[in-house]
């Protein structure tokens, strides 16, 4: 059975973390941030004092030209990465300063991340690849298994489960990605470039998937793209131009 299509399974639990005491607050906020890449005497300010939000339970697109910041603006929202200067404000708490381990921890429990380059572990299969984000979790084995099956059944997945990432076409590879960042139900979904080399038609699949599981889930998605025609008209958009954010 494929739960994404009962919303009753998906109750989400309201008691959980910050999220209720801040339920006005959007679920991202971002004040002024500043990323400046440091290699050897060369700085390249690739942000340069960007502020917005993210709202709850929305989907937001971040586009702009090739080398404008926008991977290192969702490496910074995904606490991938520190910002240089500035303030950022996730599901009401304030994470600018979290030391290594706990901005770790966060991560794991609130984001799941669709890297550019999908990241996938080459040794595990499919469905491993899928379950790894939920290896810290009180859950067992089965109740693991299960749920890497539903959500690889979501992305049409469920023939390919025991082959290795470097067994599967590109396409199947992003979707496999997206599994993974979605497996874990986690209130923040951030999404780089999850569309690129995919059809079209795949690609409109995906981006409706991932919006499925956002009013289901009261997920918050990001979704960084290339691909201005996967913008839909009530979407909210972020444009950076040159690591500043442009006005539309
Ligand atoms: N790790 C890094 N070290 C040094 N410079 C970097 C690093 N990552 C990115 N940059 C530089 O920062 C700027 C912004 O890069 P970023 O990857 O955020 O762009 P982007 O908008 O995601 O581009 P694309 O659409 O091609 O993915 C670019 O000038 C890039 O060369
Ligand atoms: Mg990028």
């Amino acid at each position: 059975m494929n739960t994404l299509n009962d919303p009753q399974s998906f109750a989400y639990d309201q008691t959980a973390g910050p999220i209720l005491s801040a339920a006005a607050e959007p679920a991202v906020s971002f004040e002024n941030l500043s990323k400046t890449y440091r290699m050897d005497r060369i700085e390249v300010p690739a942000l340069r004092g960007v502020s917005g939000q993210i709202e709850r339970a929305d989907t937001t697109f971040i586009k702009g030209p090739s080398g404008s910041g926008k991977s290192t603006l969702l490496n910074l929202l995904g606490l991938l990465d520190r910002p240089t200067g500035g303030q950022l404000t996730i599901l009401g708490e304030d994470v600018t300063r979290l030391s290594d381990r706990a901005a770790a921890d966060f991560r794991a429990q609130h984001i799941g991340f669709v890297f550019q380059g999908f990241n996938l572990i080459p040794v595990l299969s499919v469905r491993e690849n899928v379950e790894f984000p939920l290896l810290n979790r009180k859950m067992s084995a089965a109740a693991r298994k299960d749920r890497a099956m539903e959500y690889l059944d979501a992305v049409g997945l469920s023939e390919f489960v025991d082959r290795r990432p470097g067994e599967i076409s590109g396409g199947q590879r992003q979707r496999v990605a997206i599994a993974r960042a979605l497996v874990s139900e986690p209130s923040l979904v951030i999404a780089d470039e999850p569309t690129a080399n995919l059809d079209t038609k795949t690609s409109r699949e995906i981006v409706d998937l991932m919006d499925r599981v956002r009013t289901e889930l009261n997920t918050s998605v990001v979704i960084c793209t290339h691909d201005t025609d996967l913008i839909t008209p009530d979407s909210s958009v972020i444009h950076i131009i040159d690591g500043q954010t442009a006005k539309e």
